[in-house]
């Protein structure tokens, strides 16, 4: 639909008094008042990153893999709501080739720079409207290397391809507003020749055989999900479907049958772990639940992608799972504001690992920080201060990180700690959060200052006189 008629067809009244008065309005069709809306977020680290003047609530995907060509080809809509009066918006895209886009039906001019896609509509699209994007695209998609030498983006794994997306790597497979803080709903329809299936976040909405003999599998993500958190695997798997949480969540999981008899019993222990992370951290904030496992050649980490984690084989451990799992409340559901704020995703996915290990394996979470305490590893930099992008990942992150949660609990007893673990993905459920929310949320909790404990563990350079606990 077109956006003048779209904006104007619920203000008749307003539009005639307008008319009435002389006075046309503003916006589409006039083309002197919209500006092109920014390239990017100005993230600490990935500056280019996501892109202002527009906000997206659901992307639909239609895409096609061919395992034999690596070839795909993809078709994404994009609604959005202007956050301000648009000439032209960009959308964060890396390598295949752009057969065509629209907006609201009609063609859209399309520029590619880099990892920047322009748009520009006939008509511009004003302040506040909805509005529907298309890109038409194809090729073969590129695994991204990340400055710490890590890979993401699409790889190929020995039967398909795996789509992992933190901090950028979804800017290979779709175009969008690539930055955790837009968080949208998601369809994702994947077309497969027969003999392989594809797997990717929340509900299996739909499957059907194409007249050809492919399969079309549609996956539905209804909670917001920020795109890093994206996945789509493709290949042979062993699968298998049950519930957690009282029958309530869906619980899939897809192994590569290479590594399915070592992953077995771990897999069939989902539903109790989903249990035990609820009793701690709240109600599981989504609709459905399960893992991906790959061989240890496809994929070099895990990844806490929503509702869906995905792991080598040989990192399919329970810590690991545990790990992953959490990310789900801290990271999926509260995600970070901007990626100086990763130290929130992995503080309490490690504490979760720590937390396991105290109620599972009777070695008290003390003992889990005494040791990340004695690491120097974990000393390089404050966690809330990653010196560059290549140490997002750092040990700093996930160790330093999880002392500092340590380190409230020692402060505030085990009540208010328990209630901070719940009440902060509560908090901030399906959103985005900053460290500073964090630390005014923590104080909120406790009733009291902690500025000295932020100063010294979250803030602070080096490593501190070891505490009195
Ligand atoms: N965020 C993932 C986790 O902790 C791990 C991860 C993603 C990672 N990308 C990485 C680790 C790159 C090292 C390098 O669950
Ligand atoms: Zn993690």
């Amino acid at each position: 639909m077109n956006t003048r008629s779209r904006v104007r067809a619920g203000a008749v009244a307003v539009a005639f008094a307008l008319l009435a008065a002389g006075c046309t309005g503003s916006g589409s069709g006039g083309g002197v008042k919209g500006t092109p809306g920014a390239a990017g977020l100005r993230d600490p680290y990935f500056p280019k990153l996501g892109n202002s003047g527009y906000d997206v609530s659901h992307y639909a995907l239609t895409l096609s893999y061919d395992p034999a060509t690596g070839r795909l080809d993809g078709r994404a809509e994009i609604t959005a709501k202007a956050t301000q009066d648009l000439s032209a918006f960009n959308l964060d895209f890396v390598g295949l080739t752009v057969r065509g886009a629209t907006v609201d039906g009609r063609p859209a001019a399309v520029n590619r720079a880099g990892n920047e896609l322009t748009l520009r509509p006939r008509a511009e699209i004003e302040d506040g409207a909805e509005f529907r994007a298309t890109v038409t695209y194809d090729g073969v998609p590129q695994k991204i290397t990340d400055s710490d030498g890590s890979e993401e983006g699409w790889l190929k794994t020995a039967d398909g391809a795996l789509a992992l997306g933190e901090p950028t790597g979804s800017t290979a497979w779709f175009p969008g507003n690539h930055h955790p803080s837009d968080k949208a709903t998601y369809d994702i329809a994947v077309t497969v020749p027969a003999g392989v299936k594809a797997f990717s976040n929340g509900v299996l909405s739909s499957e059907k055989k194409t007249a050809d003999g492919r399969g079309t599998s549609v996956w539905h993500v209804a909670e917001p999900m920020a795109s890093y958190l994206a996945t789509l695997a493709i290949g042979r798997f062993d699968t298998t479907t049950t519930t957690a949480l009282g029958g309530k969540v869906p619980v899939v999981t897809a192994v590569d049958p290479v590594v399915a008899a070592g992953a077995a019993a771990l897999r069939a222990r989902i539903p109790e772990l989903l249990e035990w992370e609820t009793e701690n951290f709240g109600p599981y904030p989504f609709a459905a639940a399960g893992a991906i496992v790959e061989r240890d050649g496809d994929a070099g980490y895990a990844l806490e992608t929503q509702t869906r984690p995905v792991f080598p084989g040989s990192s399919f451990d329970t810590s690991t799972l545990v790990h992953e799992m959490a990310h789900q409340w801290y990271g999926d559901s509260v995600s970070p504001a901007t990626w100086k704020d990763m130290w929130l995703n992995e503080s309490f996915a490690t504490y979760a690992e720590w937390l396991y290990a105290e109620d599972f394996e009777h070695t008290p979470a003390q003992k889990s920080f005494e040791k990340a305490f004695a690491n120097d590893a974990a000393w390089a930099f404050p966690p809330a201060e990653p010196p560059k992008a290549e140490d997002l990942f750092g040990t700093p992150v996930y160790q330093r990180g999880a002392m500092v949660l340590h380190r409230i609990r020692q402060e505030v007893g085990d009540d208010t700690f328990y209630e901070i673990l719940a009440g902060w993905p509560a908090e901030h459920r399906h959103g985005n959060a900053t460290t500073k929310d964090f630390t005014e949320y923590v104080e909120s909790v406790a009733g009291r200052d902690l500025s000295g404990l932020w100063d010294v563990w979250l803030y602070g350079d080096g490593k501190p006189a070891r505490p009195t606990a």
